[in-house]
């Protein structure tokens, strides 16, 4: 079995639009692969209760209660573990996750850690993607799924989604077009990951 466990920080809207796919899609009878935690790292994710509606086992590791990256992440990976055991592979989702994750943790889950970002990668890794798209003059923004490397907002490209930046867009509406694409674009990506593991 294949254990989806997505990470969050926030709203989870990209959490969401997995956790349908995977029910309305059948992914545990056509891929053997199973939603089977939501963790976020901030107790007030608003994330956490859709997944608790949706009967997934929830997590949370606040980070505020860690000294350093590597602590916080060394109990990442240990709530992690039981999911990557016993014949079982864990494949690891940042969908809002707002954390940067140390180089030993993006090794040990190389190749089966995913991320999204609200932008059309290379261009504008990090922050505020759609305002500095906006003051850019770019006439097109979107949004990538990627596997996760070392360098942050980079690694290869699975997926990505482009929409129109429109005259009087601010980093709000052009945010709300481009989250209505990375919703479908990342469950789209997971099954191509999902259907390459298989073959495997
Ligand atoms: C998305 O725009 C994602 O690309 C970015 O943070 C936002 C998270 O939204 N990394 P949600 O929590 O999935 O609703």
């Amino acid at each position: 079995m294949i254990h989806i466990v997505i990470l969050i920080s926030g709203s989870g809207s990209n959490m969401a639009a997995i956790v349908r796919a995977a029910q309305q899609e059948q992914w545990e009878a056509r891929y053997h692969a199973r939603i089977a935690l939501v963790l976020s790292n901030r107790p007030d994710a608003k994330g956490l209760d859709f997944a608790r509606e949706h009967g997934i086992p929830t997590d949370v590791i606040d980070h505020r209660a860690f000294p350093s990256r590597e602590a916080f992440d060394a109990v990442l990976a240990q709530r992690i573990a039981p999911f990557d055991a016993d014949g079982h592979r864990a494949l690891v989702v940042l969908a809002g996750f707002m954390r940067i994750l140390s180089a030993w943790f993006v090794d040990r889950f190389a190749q089966r850690l995913l991320n999204i970002h609200p932008s059309l990668l290379p261009a504008f890794p990090g922050l505020h993607t759609h305002q500095r798209a906006i003051e850019a003059g770019c006439k097109f923004a979107g949004a990538t799924v990627h596997l996760v490397t070392a360098e942050l907002d980079h690694g290869p490209i699975l997926e990505q989604a482009v929409v129109p930046i429109l005259s009087g867009d601010t980093a709000e509406t052009l945010a709300a077009r481009v989250l209505s694409q990375e919703h479908l674009i990342y469950p789209r990506a997971i099954v191509r990951l999902l259907q390459s593991l298989g073959n495997l």
